[in-house]
């Protein structure tokens, strides 16, 4: 690795690799994209060609033993991201890796503890800290403007046609040994890293319960509800609800923070947010950003680079994510021990 130049790897293209991080790496000043990997060999050619790459490889293993990639992204099914992770650490490589880190706690704490020892950065994709009105959201708080934040109410609704394209019935991501809990699972770890970061607290109590409702006109897809309930160790509280029951007008995601002056926040989507106040009553900022810089992680890759090109630790650690997995993993119980 140069000072001026962080050698990239991309293992997995599926929707979070090709759609997200392909394109962002692509045109991140101090990255140079080396090489991509998928066991789907022509899915990887295709972004090589697309993206004028010097390899696509059918293996992780091929792209580790190459010189020229520093670090590597890991964007494939959760259950896969062990076995990449602690060959990756092994190779000397840095590693930027999807979230849920794993399907369970000891694996995730298992990638956390491997790249510790083998000296080299691991940084979760938490990319909620880098979407623009989460990021203005976090400003206003830390200026006061909420005086205390004391209640968030999060809701995120997607719609059940585009789940069962993106993750059909017999997808890894409602398998639960292979995404540790679906869609509710692995949803709420990016909610629950957000709070956590909003309100500088961590999750002291959680309750949940879930409502999953077989969708048979659209081949046996589940309608998941997963509705949680958080407290901070600031005394703040939260609720979190998650749904795949909708049509697509009905897709949302909105985050509401109230605070102890009677301000409060809604964030709505990625790229809206009002401050509701006294003088003046509203404000509003909207952000006109599309893709990986709407959704934060060109932001998010960015910092990843420049963390290694200048030495210095990513704002999100191998920690902030074993943190939400844990409070992910207690919402996932807590719904199997109603069931
Ligand atoms: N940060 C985000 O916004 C975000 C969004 C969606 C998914 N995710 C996370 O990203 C990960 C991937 O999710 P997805 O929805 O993109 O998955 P996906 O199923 O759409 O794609 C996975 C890709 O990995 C490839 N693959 C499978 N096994 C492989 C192997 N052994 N080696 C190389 N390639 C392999 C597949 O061929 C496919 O191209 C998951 O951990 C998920 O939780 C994150």
């Amino acid at each position: 690795m140069t000072e001026s130049e962080v050698g990239i790897g991309l293992v997995g293209l599926g929707f979070v690799g090709e759609k997200a991080h392909l394109p962002a790496f692509n045109s991140i000043p101090g990255a140079k994209l080396i090489a991509v990997a998928d066991v789907d060999l022509p899915r990887a050619k295709k972004a090589a060609e697309k993206f004028k790459l010097s390899a696509a490889y059918p293996s992780h293993k091929d792209l580790l033993a190459d010189p020229d990639v520093d670090a590597v992204v890991i964007s494939v099914p959760t259950f896969l991201h062990r076995q990449i992770a602690l060959d990756a650490v092994k190779a000397g490589k840095h590693v930027l890796c999807e979230m849920p880190l794993a399907p369970t706690l000891s694996d995730a704490r298992e990638i956390v503890e491997a790249a510790k020892r083998a000296g080299v950065v691991l940084m979760p994709s938490l990319n909620f800290r880098f979407t623009p009105n989460y990021v203005k959201a976090k400003e206003l708080v830390e200026k006061g403007s909420l005086g205390t934040p004391a209640v968030a109410f999060y809701r995120e609704f997607i719609a059940a046609e585009v789940l069962a394209q993106q993750w059909p019935p017999n997808s890894w991501a409602w398998d639960q040994a292979k995404s540790g809990g679906g869609p509710g699972f692995t949803l709420s770890v990016w909610a629950i890293d957000l709070l956590r970061w909003l309100f500088g607290a961590d999750v002291v109590e959680v309750h949940s319960v879930s409502r999953d409702v077989v969708l048979s006109e659209l081949g046996g897809t589940k309608g998941y509800n997963s509705l949680a309930v958080l407290k901070f160790s600031s005394g703040a509280v939260a609720t979190l609800q998650f749904s795949g029951l909708v049509r697509p007008l009905m897709s949302t995601s909105r985050l509401e923070i109230l605070g102890s002056n009677i301000n409060s926040l809604t964030a709505t989507g990625n790229d809206v947010l009002t401050l509701y106040g006294a003088e003046p009553d509203k404000q509003e900022w909207v952000f006109r950003k599309r893709g990986p810089r709407v959704w934060g992680h060109y932001q998010e890759d960015e910092h990843f680079v420049e963390s290694l090109r200048q030495k210095k630790t990513p704002m999100i650690t191998g920690e902030d994510a074993l943190k939400a997995q844990e409070v992910a993993t207690s919402i996932v119980k807590a719904k199997q021990a109603l069931l």
